[in-house]
């Protein structure tokens, strides 16, 4: 399965990717997103969950299933990169009880867990690492209950053509577009119309879109970026999904249902 080989397993990047993202604002930003769309779509997973079953797919170091599962949901983590799994088995010590952690590609999972399905899924910045990435919907179905929901993001093409182009490196192709291997930046960015044809196609009804880093990556002083966190965080709720500038986000936040 020459696919599944390719997919990239963050084993290299697991502290890297906790200092860069999660160690700072952008991580803030993006659980802040996350966790807004929730309340005001799915409230019922951010009160008492108990008897709620999670499925988080690609689950890196589970920062936002761990903040779920503190409602008492039970959680199933997946990755196939043994270092990310670590991190976020320190992360659940309270709620071990409810956790299972299955390392595997998530092209295998539903078949590990034979007849489990979730009442929530989870996939969160894992299809532009996928070397196919249009596959991953149907592995998403099969692990969903009907009217299930799937929390969906994946890095905007968008949000790295508009980048390049403050940058003024005008030799920026999207579609010709290659990262390097190593780099935090993903293999396969995703642009946001894409994403919802294929949701759609496989039975997903889109909730709510929302962007993650409207503007705050692209303040291009370090410094100036680093000023007044509070009104970052505030201003970046604002405009997430505010026309049109949520497209132009570093992420996008699809909430869906399983119909
Ligand atoms: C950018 S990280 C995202 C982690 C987490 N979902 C988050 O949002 O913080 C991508 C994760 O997908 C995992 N991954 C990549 N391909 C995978 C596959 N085929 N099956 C399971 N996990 C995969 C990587 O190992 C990595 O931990």
């Amino acid at each position: 399965m020459a696919a599944l080989e390719c997919d990239r397993n963050f084993d290299d990047l697991a502290m890297r990717f906790r200092r860069n993202i999660y160690g700072s604002l952008k991580g803030q930003i993006r659980l802040g997103v996350l966790e807004r769309d929730f309340r005001e779509h799915i409230p019922h997973f951010l009160a008492d969950s108990s008897g709620l079953t999670i499925a988080d797919i690609g689950a890196g170091q589970a920062q936002f299933s761990h903040l779920l599962a503190q409602y008492g949901a039970s959680v199933v983590l997946n990755d196939i990169s043994e270092q990310m799994l670590q991190l976020a088995k320190d992360n659940f010590v309270q709620d071990e009880a409810r956790l299972k952690i299955i390392q595997c590609p998530l092209q295998m999972l539903s078949s590990t867990l034979s007849e489990a399905k979730f009442d929530l899924v989870l996939c969160h910045a894992v299809i532009e690492w996928m070397a196919q990435p249009f596959t991953l919907f149907k592995y998403l179905r099969e692990l969903l209950k009907p009217g299930a929901y799937l929390s969906f993001t994946f890095y905007n093409m968008n949000g790295l053509e508009y980048k390049n182009l403050l940058r003024t490196n005008y030799k920026f192709d999207a579609d010709n577009f290659r990262s390097f291997r190593g780099s935090l930046t993903p293999w396969h960015p995703q642009k946001p119309e894409v994403m919802l044809e294929h949701l759609e196609a496989h039975g997903f009804k889109t909730l709510v879109k929302s962007g993650i880093r409207v503007f705050h990556d692209y303040i291009l002083d370090p410094e100036q970026r680093k000023r007044e966190p509070e009104q970052v965080f505030a201003k970046e709720l604002e405009y997430s999904q505010k026309e049109p500038f949520w497209q132009l986000a570093r992420y996008i936040h699809y909430l869906c249902r399983y119909e």
